[in-house]
């Protein structure tokens, strides 16, 4: 038994949905009791170190006790390119990322990446993602073992692409549909990995790929299928192009079976009504990339609107296009583009989005995303004063939100006060040669 105590972020509900105040609370005397790698017990902390005297305490102080951020779309392979400039979406794909994600055909290359990148996202404070592969099956395995030797709950794919892309980086619809089944079977539900079913996009897969993998789908209905959708307003015309017969660019994955109730889509900026009718009934989960959509100049996601229709909604770093590892980094985005959208997200629903609703938006959130008891203890504690600009703000505080809000906007990885995973203390790996 172990005792963790401090300010404990405490959700009993989608905030998106209903007032924050009615499903959100800080305790400030809280703690949770970790038994056997779950959660067993939330309360006070009072109460439960009368209960439970035996414990092993780790008193965090006024430290903020956090489910694990979860991050719902980022491609480990691009780790190396994180921050590369001048180029908006179809130049940056070619200039920088091809490139790269042809680099992880070496197997000793991509276990480096996959550790690196591991590693940087725990410094953040991230407990589980979902990670776009290469199209290299290797990529899939260096990625998964190496988040198996770090305990880790993900989620990951090989990206699948036949056309549009380098020669050395192209698969074919059979060589999709084959790579992807064999990987399946071998990781999803192993240990605590998922699968994911990953066509990059439809500029990049032919329609009898698309085919093959939405007839994989259907062969496995309870993996993920992830994809980008109407990210940047170029890409769209060119879909356009791609698929005259389309009704619009979701309608490119309608077509062959790749929208349901487990698809997950990055992006979704500029969506056509119909678009958006028909995700919320199909139940499928959009994912904001916030620093990505500035970073490479893609546009303002609607999130108040997509969560007003209950389509379920994840946050995430979209690293590399993204320009950070860091979940607090992209809070602060979301909030600057809801801002520029004339909304102001609430800081209990930026940490909601970060845990609990990325955790949703795939199919996590019986496992992850929350305090509740009965949850796998991944924990990330956060430091409200992590530094001096950050400390004078929140010391000015009149409530617990005032004093968490300076760490969403400023904070970094040295607000990363602990990071715990399945009930441990995380200890951090040497990175891989490389
Ligand atoms: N669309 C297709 N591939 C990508 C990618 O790697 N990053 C981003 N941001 N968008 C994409
Ligand atoms: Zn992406």
């Amino acid at each position: 038994q172990t005792l963790l105590l401090g300010q404990t972020f405490e959700a009993r509900g989608n905030p998106m949905t209903t007032p924050w105040e009615e499903v959100i609370t800080v305790n400030s005397g809280g703690a949770v009791l970790i038994e056997a790698g779950r959660i067993s017990d939330l309360g006070d902390a009072r109460l439960l170190r009368r209960a439970y005297p035996d414990a092993t305490v780790h008193d965090y102080g006024h430290h903020l006790i956090c489910p694990g951020f979860v991050d719902a779309h980022v491609h480990y392979p691009q780790t190396a390119i994180i921050a590369s400039w001048g180029k908006q979406l179809i130049d940056w794909l070619n200039t920088y990322t091809f490139p790269e994600e042809m680099r992880l055909s070496d197997p000793a290359y991509a276990q480096a990446i996959a550790a690196r990148y591991l590693e940087l996202a725990l410094d953040h404070g991230t407990t589980t993602m979902c990670s776009y592969a290469t199209i290299h099956p290797g990529s899939v395995d260096a990625f998964f073992t190496a988040a198996g030797a770090r305990g880790l709950r993900t989620v990951a794919g090989k990206t699948c692409m036949d056309r549009n892309a380098p020669e050395g980086l192209r698969d074919t619809a059979q060589s999709a549909y084959d790579d992807s089944k064999t990987l399946l079977e071998r990781w999803h539900g192993q240990g605590r990995a998922s699968y994911a079913i990953t066509p990059r996009f439809s500029p990049t897969s032919t329609s009898e790929q698309l085919s093959a993998l939405g007839a994989l789908w259907a062969e496995h209905p309870d993996c993920l299928m992830q994809t980008h959708l109407s990210e940047q307003l170029p890409e769209i015309a060119w879909v356009r192009d791609l698929f005259p017969a389309a009704r619009d660019y979701l309608d490119t994955y309608e077509a062959h079976g790749m929208v349901g109730p487990r698809a997950v889509y990055g992006h979704a900026i500029h969506l056509e009504p119909r678009e958006k009718d028909r995700i919320a009934e199909a139940g499928a989960a959009l994912v904001h990339c916030p620093t990505s959509n500035t970073f490479i100049g893609s546009g303002l996601m609607d999130v108040a609107g997509l969560a007003a229709r209950r389509i379920p909604l994840g946050l995430a770093t979209d690293t590399g296009g993204g320009s950070s590892f860091s979940m607090l980094h992209t809070m602060a985005a979301a909030y600057e583009i809801a801002q520029l959208r004339g909304t102001a997200l609430h800081p209990a629903q930026l940490l909601w989005l970060a845990t609990a609703g990325s955790a949703r938006s795939l199919h996590l959130h019986g496992q992850i995303g929350t305090l509740v008891p009965g949850q796998e203890a991944d924990i990330t504690i956060l430091d409200l004063a992590s530094t001096p600009a950050i400390a004078q703000r929140s010391s000015a505080a009149n409530d617990i939100w005032e004093a968490v809000f300076p760490t969403i906007m400023m904070g970094d990885d040295r607000a990363i006060a602990d990071v715990w995973i399945k009930g441990a203390k995380r200890v951090a790996m040497e990175p891989a040669p490389g």
